[in-house]
């Protein structure tokens, strides 16, 4: 499959003739500056926002920093280049999926399935989150819609509850979620001074917890039905949020209870990793949540070379700090099968709901398609530590 991703400067450019100019910005940073503009003040804080000092969400860019590639020239590099792969049986047109972001309707009414949308129609997977304005049923019909087959992943908070657990994850087997992202860095939400500064979290509105209201074992436990006693079902799942007591068991009580692969998001000790091999599970995110649940930690980036050589024949995807196609190269260099763009299509989201979601899509792929090729590599496949040097 040849992906001419490039192809979409060319349009633009060819547009210009025509006197069409661009609606949408190109660059993550003017894409990012427009989003804050269209966003309030709350979803701002709380798409923006990381924990503490927020050190470590500036440490996952800088340590992008510090890798250079270095290009390599007259190598016969294809016109269109082939950048697709499959991992853990999800076929996909370039080692991209989206980061699971919860509570999307906070930035565009057209939150998770306008995202499910813009993402079907470039057939990059989408992991849903748990935590999604919608139900991760309405969110596969939405890319069921724009294209059939449309690969999606869905992504568990484990709550205080396993038949609660069990029961979000026989529902995504149902609804067609190809594997199961367990994010094991959040089993209680980090110290978030922006959130703070303003008292929002969306969760206490009834915003992001459709999947639990939704759920026939959540609805069990409840004496009234959530659309009788809406707060009563928040307070319910105040409850079985937090869950310190997640530990390597419940990963195998997962492990009996689903056929999907297994993916562990929130890696970044290679020990973890060993860990997770061990248990059964098919794959690992190296991943610190965008620096929004310890302050102070590692760099995702940082941690990546480790994590990798930890994990054996285990795939690593990465996230944290993903900006722009020569990030992706970066991290792909380090070993990473597939990276995971987060903020980015958030803010796309926010400008322009799913148009906003595939421009930022289609600019992140040419732009992967460009760096790559120009940096003298046929696909990114070609990509290793020796198309990067280290600077400090
Ligand atoms: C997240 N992330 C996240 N992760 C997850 O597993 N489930 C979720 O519901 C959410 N929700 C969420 C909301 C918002 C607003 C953000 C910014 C992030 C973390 C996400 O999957 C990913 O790890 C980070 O977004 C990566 O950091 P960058 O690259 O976006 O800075």
């Amino acid at each position: 499959m040849s992906t001419p991703f490039a192809g979409f400067q060319n349009e633009v450019y060819l547009n210009g003739l025509f006197g069409q100019q661009p609606e949408l910005p190109f660059g993550w940073r003017e894409t990012e500056a427009a989003a804050h503009q269209a966003m309030t003040a709350e979803a701002v804080g709380y798409v923006a926002g990381a924990a503490g000092a927020e050190d470590t969400m500036r440490a996952n860019r800088e340590a992008f920093d510090r890798w250079r590639l270095v290009p390599r020239m007259l190598r016969g590099i294809p016109a269109e280049r082939d950048h697709s792969t499959t991992i853990l049986g999800t076929a996909m047109p370039a080692p991209v999926m989206l980061a699971p972001v919860g509570v999307l309707s906070i930035v565009h009414e057209g939150a998770e399935p306008a995202v499910a949308r813009a993402a079907a129609r470039l057939g990059v997977p989408m992991i849903a989150s748990t935590a999604a304005s919608h139900t991760m049923e309405e969110i596969a019909a939405a890319g069921e819609d724009a294209a059939a087959g449309s690969p999606r992943w869905y992504q568990l908070y484990w709550p205080a509850d396993r038949e609660l657990a069990a029961s979000f994850v026989r529902r995504a087997g149902a609804a067609g979620y190809g594997a199961v992202v367990v994010t094991l860095d959040t089993w209680q939400l980090g110290w978030r001074p922006r959130d703070l500064a303003t008292a929002y979290l969306p969760f206490l509105q009834s915003i992001g917890i459709a999947n639990y209201l939704s759920d026939p074992v959540f609805r069990t436990g409840l004496d009234k039905t959530p659309e009788d006693d809406p707060g009563a079902a928040v307070l319910k799942f105040v409850g079985l949020f937090n869950n310190p007591a997640l530990g390597w068991d419940d990963i195998a009580f997962l492990r009996d209870h689903t056929r999907l692969p297994l993916v562990l998001k929130g890696i970044q000790h290679p020990d973890d990793v060993r860990r997770a091999a061990d248990i059964g599970a098919d794959a690992v995110v190296c991943s610190n949540h965008g620096g929004r649940q310890v302050d102070g930690a590692v760099a995702s980036l940082d941690a990546l070379p480790g994590v990798v050589e930890a994990a054996g024949a285990l795939p690593v995807l990465f996230d944290s700090g993903i900006r722009s196609g020569a990030d992706a190269c970066k991290a792909l260099a380090l070993g990473a099968a597939a990276v995971l763009l987060g903020r980015p299509y958030v803010h796309g989201l926010a400008l322009a709901g799913e148009e906003g979601v595939h421009h930022v899509l289609r600019c992140f792929l040419a732009d992967l398609d460009l760096q790559s090729g120009l940096a003298g590599h046929r696909s990114v496949h070609e990509l290793t530590r020796e198309s990067l040097t280290r600077t400090e």
